[in-house]
């Protein structure tokens, strides 16, 4: 390029990245420099239309030395975090190889980068915040270097940043496939289906506490791969099963399969935390209740059929066993909940009724997308049957903090190539 034309070029991108949560968990790793695991895991990514990381990454002048890191409105320190380190370390590597096999690219790979990121969700509030920021950041640099790499190859990157990210570089259903080797390359995110595959399946975030969580992921599941002896059973038989029966309810869009699988697995994943020593408790109270009353729930619809050989890889089921909705805990006390969108507002209702809005909660604001819908008045005979049976009444006012409700939703997205003032989260000047 002529020299005003490439001085005249910046090199900035903006992209957004969704969230994503496990029905099958990830917990444990086998090396802790490269974040590889000790089981493959798979999720469903929710849409960014509610909860999203948006990063914005430049390269400036050569002579504005080192890396800046903003975070929420606050500038971070990079060097305090190895895991950044190794991201931004290993999208340079690449670029710096496809400089070198092509001088006409313009020369990025040394340039300082600028870089700023925001959630539209509070950070650690057990909504994998580190999940959809690795992957924006890796989305985001893979775009502005135009990395010669399939989305699956990019989302190594983001695993290195945090392992559960690398999921969230793919819309729908995800897997993270473990892989073998010692130096990762087989280790990374491959689409199960797509976000238009399964349209019916809605997520209900009920948000008990966003306050930051007491054992961050990385240091518990550590601890867990050191002294958990249940851990181990998962890791050989439970999750290899799981993982080819989840993937079979996916394609068949099979609910039952799918309920029953997602909420063993968070039942498992709580019990070797329960089974590490010092013992790790991630759900308190309130998160127990709502497992109660989904239980109870689904009870009222499941038709018992001849159970399913739970041993083998059985083939889904042809009728219906009725299950109406499936919860699953990450890492702190929140609820999400996956079903079939035709009984969301039930189960809002129901919800609703035994974990009451603070009184003076904005409606809005509380029930989020959800505000519009109708709720009814729950039938008092369901209510009846589901009290008798879980045995508590109605917790007090303001349980749960506010009601996420979303949807699955796709990858992440370039929102703007460029310095676009409108999109950018960086001043012209590149703060
Ligand atoms: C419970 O991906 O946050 O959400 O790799 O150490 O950053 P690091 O851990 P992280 O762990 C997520 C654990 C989980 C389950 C899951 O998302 O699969």
């Amino acid at each position: 390029a002529a020299p005003a034309a490439a001085a005249a070029a910046v090199h900035e991108v903006t992209c957004s990245a969704p969230v994503n949560i496990a029905v099958i968990k990830y917990w444990g790793k086998r090396d802790t420099a490269l974040v590889l695991p000790t089981n493959s895991s798979l999720s469903v990514t929710l849409s960014q239309d509610h909860l999203r990381s948006t990063t914005t990454v430049r390269c400036v002048a050569a002579d504005e030395a080192g890396d800046r890191l903003w975070l929420n409105g606050k500038e971070e320190s990079i060097a305090a975090s190895k895991r950044l380190r190794n991201v931004l370390a290993d999208a340079r590597r690449l670029r710096r190889a496809a400089e070198a096999a092509d001088p006409a690219l313009p020369a990025l790979a040394e340039l300082p980068l600028r870089i700023c990121s925001v959630n539209n969700f509070p950070t650690a509030a057990g909504l994998a915040s580190s999940a959809s920021g690795f992957a924006c950041l890796t989305y985001a640099l893979h775009t502005l270097y135009s990395l010669p790499l399939s989305v699956s190859e990019a989302s190594r990157l983001a695993r290195v940043g945090s392992g559960s990210a690398c999921r969230s570089l793919f819309g729908g259903f995800v897997a993270w496939e473990m892989g073998q080797r010692d130096d990762g390359a087989d280790s990374m995110a491959v689409q199960v289906a797509s976000e238009t595959h399964w349209p019916d399946m809605e997520a209900l975030i009920l948000v008990v506490s966003d306050a930051r969580k007491d054992t961050g992921s990385t240091e518990g599941m550590q601890q867990t791969v050191e002294t958990s002896t249940l851990l181990r059973e998962r890791i050989a038989s439970v999750v290899p099963r799981r993982m080819r029966q989840m993937t079979a309810a996916i394609h068949a869009r099979d609910f039952d399969s799918f309920a029953e699988l997602t909420m063993a697995d968070s039942n498992q994943f709580h019990a070797v935390c329960l089974d590490t020593y010092p013992p790790i408790f991630y759900m308190n109270d309130i998160s127990r209740a709502i497992i109660r009353l989904v239980t109870a729930y689904n009870r009222l619809f499941i038709k018992p059929v001849a159970a399913a050989d739970a041993a083998g890889d059985s083939a889904p089921a042809a009728t219906s066993r009725g299950y109406r909705a499936a919860y699953t805990y990450d890492a702190g006390p929140n609820a999400v909940l996956y079903l079939p969108r035709e009984h969301v507002t039930e189960v809002l209702g129901l919800v609703n009724h035994f974990f009451p809005p603070p009184a003076a909660a904005d409606h809005a604001e509380y029930f989020g997308r959800a505000a519009s819908a109708f709720l009814p008045a729950v039938d008092p005979a369901k209510v009846a049957a589901l009290a008798a049976q879980i045995g508590f009444a109605p917790f007090p006012a303001g349980s749960l903090q506010r009601i996420i409700s979303t949807h699955v939703g796709d990858g992440p997205r370039v929102l703007a190539r460029g310095h676009v003032e409108s999109v950018s989260l960086l001043s012209a000047t590149g703060l």
